[in-house]
């Protein structure tokens, strides 16, 4: 028998096929509890990678396979076709007189890359120390089948759920969500509800429940420095011709000042300032500047002068470039100066700050510091705006009722860096504000090597969904 350290379950029997856990613990039917854990097995193993059009036929199989586990629990299924991959949804039996809660969740996944550094393979889970590891564990298959499987818990204890319940599953959040919104759109009286839930964001440390009243925003664009028209030899043409290399450096340079603040005009405009109740119930809060030198590895911090970690990860807008290339990339040297080189950038955004003020401003600061040595392109990709929400509304104070009960403690309240860029679309086309409850640990390892879930947030996940459709019915 394996025990399982810290987890609310014991895996009797673990092999390649069904895993069994210990009976009469981790809350639930031992049955259920089973089954939950090899349906999130199951999800895990497909590479549903939403960027990777060879994976295409992947996401599909997800989502085709997500689509017959809710009909086989009795809710009215159907898998949408987009112009990309598809959006399933399942509605649960019409209860008159009760809310609707809308259960937002994404099976696409990040690339697995670099795959060496994984110590399983990313798409064969695998369960070490009480965690499942794969790609997608937390990021958000884990965490949406705690949902899933909640719903199926409360169906099979009491024949009835005692609201209604609305699936929407889609495989295009990682990518920025690129058909959701003509779909909200489309779909805007079938998907009519009182609430948004979701759990695809984090926990401030284990056993602490979380809720989550905002997220940044996200803008991307690609930048582009254009020298020769071909590349050319360094030697003949070196000294005479600028670098497009090293124009770019110059570019990215220029974009930061020595204390950590956006140069680009106009960048902080629209921001919000951090409210003081929030500096003082984050200060308070487990983890912070020692907790993110632990987890990141890194010999120091860095960030925005006047505002502690946590204030520059959960509340204050960034750019970051997220990949950059321009000629000689192989072993060894060769001499060359390419015709262009290229950086990749992801801003995140705070409330109030809007995505195409913002992707303007940078291109408008580009073009204008670019010497005229070179030609600047800048091409916009996804965007989604930022979220914020009050956490003292009556939904709000339900869900953090049943984080509370869930986990024995009050939840902390916090706002996260991360973006779902759907959630703003929530409210705007549907009228709903979301709820974020997140499992997400801080070493759950999301878009990383080595992605885990604690099988203890899967079960303590399943128990809170219960709970939280208690809740909702009645607040
Ligand atoms: N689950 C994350 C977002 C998240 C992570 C929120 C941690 C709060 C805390 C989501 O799947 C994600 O990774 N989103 C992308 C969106 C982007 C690709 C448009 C992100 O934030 O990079
Ligand atoms: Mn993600």
């Amino acid at each position: 028998m394996a025990g399982i350290p810290g987890a609310a379950v014991e895996v009797v029997r673990a092999g390649a096929g069904r895993i069994e856990l210990a009976p009469g613990r981790g809350g639930g039917t031992s049955a259920g509890m089973n089954t939950a854990l090899n349906d999130l097995l199951t999800v895990l193993r497909f590479p549903s990678i939403s960027t990777s059009p060879a994976h295409a036929g992947n996401v599909r199989e997800c989502a085709q396979w997500i689509a017959a586990k809710l009909t086989g629990m009795g809710l009215a299924t159907e898998v949408h076709e987009t112009p990309g991959h598809p959006v399933v949804v399942a509605r649960s039996a019409r209860v008159e007189g009760r809310p609707t809660v809308l259960i937002y969740g994404h099976y696409d996944v990040q690339p697995v890359d670099p795959v060496e550094l994984w110590e399983s393979p990313p798409f064969e889970p695998a369960i070490r120390e009480g965690r499942i590891y794969a790609r997608g564990a937390t990021d958000n298959k884990g965490q949406f089948m705690a949902h899933l499987c909640g719903v199926a818990e409360t169906l099979a204890a009491d024949g009835a759920l005692p609201l209604n319940v609305i699936f929407l599953l889609e495989g295009e959040e990682e990518i920025g969500s690129p058909n959701l919104v003509p779909f909200l759109r489309e779909h805007r009286e079938a998907l009519r509800c009182d609430v948004v839930a979701v759990s695809d964001t984090g926990m401030v440390a284990p056993g602490v429940p979380t809720f989550t009243y905002g997220l940044r925003g996200i803008a991307c664009l690609e930048l582009t420095v254009h020298g020769p028209a071909i590349d050319l030899h360094s030697g003949i043409f070196g000294g005479a011709v600028a670098n497009p290399n090293a124009v770019l450096a110059r570019l990215i340079a220029a974009v930061h000042g020595d204390d950590g603040r956006v140069l680009i005009p106009g960048f902080y405009d629209a921001v919000r300032p951090l409210a003081q109740w929030e500096r003082d119930a984050w200060a308070a809060l487990p983890g912070g500047a020692a907790e993110t030198l632990k987890l990141t590895g890194v010999p120091a911090l860095w960030g925005e002068a006047g505002y502690s970690d946590t204030e520059r990860r959960w509340a204050r807008p960034t750019a970051e470039v997220n990949g950059m290339g321009g000629g000689y990339q192989g072993a060894g040297s060769k001499t060359v100066i390419p015709c262009s080189a290229f950086a990749k950038w992801s801003f995140r955004l705070v409330p109030d700050q809007d995505p195409a003020d913002i992707l303007r401003g940078v291109e408008a600061f580009f073009q204008s510091i670019a010497p005229a040595s070179v030609r600047v392109e800048v091409k916009s990709g996804h965007s989604g705006p930022p979220y914020a929400m009050d956490p003292h509304a009556p939904f709000g104070k339900a869900a953090q009722r049943a984080l509370e009960t869930t986990f024995g403690r009050p939840a902390a309240l916090i706002r996260e860096g991360g973006s779902i860029p759907i959630v703003q679309s929530f409210k705007d086309i549907l009228g709903a504000e979301t709820l974020l409850l997140g499992l997400a640990l801080p070493d759950s390892q999301m878009h990383a090597p080595n992605e885990n879930f604690t099988l203890e947030n899967y079960t303590a996940g399943i128990q809170l969904n219960q709970v939280l459709l208690r809740e909702l019915a009645g607040a």
